[in-house]
């Protein structure tokens, strides 16, 4: 099977499909190991290095309902159309599903597809009251899917969780892959920020595994160093993002950290 050809079913911000002939190779010397990744996000470096064992993780726990609802077998039922008075009526259901503790349910998968694929850029925001509160899209077109059965044979042997990294029980014989928000200061992917304290725990608990890790970061000066402190090889790549504060366009610096490689 052309691994490459399994999409990520969500638009994911910082998603890491561009890295995947560079973590390839790295990989092909371990794949008899289990696959951790921490921060999974919209899944596309697992779905990329398409792992027969793996522990996939990530705090949000939307995603990972949704995730789990693919594992058993998903198909949509309800309307998807891209019209700004169906997404307002469906992201209102969707938060009284949650405030009735409801958002693990199949509906609220359902939900979250349709709200990932049409609110703005993919967006997955929510406010102090933790209600979702991205705005409608306004893409031109959207393909929906509503078939996901492929996903539950993809997923078989993994194992899907949501929880801080911290708590994640690792094997020695593990291959950790760790992509956490970017080390920059307006990021927030779920309902709380990721600090630079939030870095260093990273950096350390990547550098007491006793099996192979990998981590991707924004190459800025204080993860460079970091990783360096803590004996990480270190590979950097220009990111397809680019970083227009100078008006020049320049390419953004993406580190790869690696360890027992
Ligand atoms: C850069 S994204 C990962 C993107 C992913 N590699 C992809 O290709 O789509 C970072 C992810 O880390 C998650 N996250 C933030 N803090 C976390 C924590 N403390 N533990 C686990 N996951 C966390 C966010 O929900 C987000 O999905």
């Amino acid at each position: 099977m052309d691994t490459l050809s399994i999409k990520p079913p969500l638009k994911w911000a910082g998603g890491k499909r561009w890295l995947i002939p560079h973590l390839k190779p790295i990989w092909e010397k371990h794949r008899n190991r289990r696959l951790v990744e921490p921060f999974c996000g919209g899944l596309a470096v697992t779905l990329g290095l398409m792992p027969g064992e793996a522990l996939v993780n990530d705090i949000n726990q939307h995603l990972i309902n949704f995730f789990s609802w693919l594992q058993k077998g998903f198909s949509i039922e309800i309307e998807l159309e891209n019209n700004e008075e169906l997404y307002y009526q469906h992201r209102k259901r969707f938060n009284h599903l949650l405030k009735h503790k409801k958002g693990n349910t199949k509906e609220a998968a359902e939900l979250f597809y349709y709200l990932n694929r049409t609110g703005y850029n993919g967006l997955c925001r929510f406010n102090k009251k933790g209600f979702f509160n991205v705005p409608f899209g306004k893409y031109k077109k959207i393909k929906y899917q509503r078939d996901f059965t492929m996903y539950k044979y993809v997923f078989k042997n993994w194992v899907f969780s949501s929880q801080d990294f911290e708590e994640l029980s690792l094997k020695r014989y593990d291959f950790i892959y760790a992509d956490p928000p970017y080390d920059v200061d307006f990021t927030q992917y779920a309902e709380q920020g990721f600090t630079w304290d939030d870095q260093v725990r990273l950096a350390r608990w990547l550098a007491s595994h006793p099996g192979p890790s990998a981590l991707s970061n924004q190459a800025t000066p204080r993860v460079v160093e970091l990783y360096l402190r803590f004996g990480f090889k270190l590979l950097f790549f220009d990111a397809p993002r680019r970083i227009s504060c100078s008006g020049d366009r320049t390419p953004a610096k993406e580190v790869l950290a690696l360890k027992n490689i």
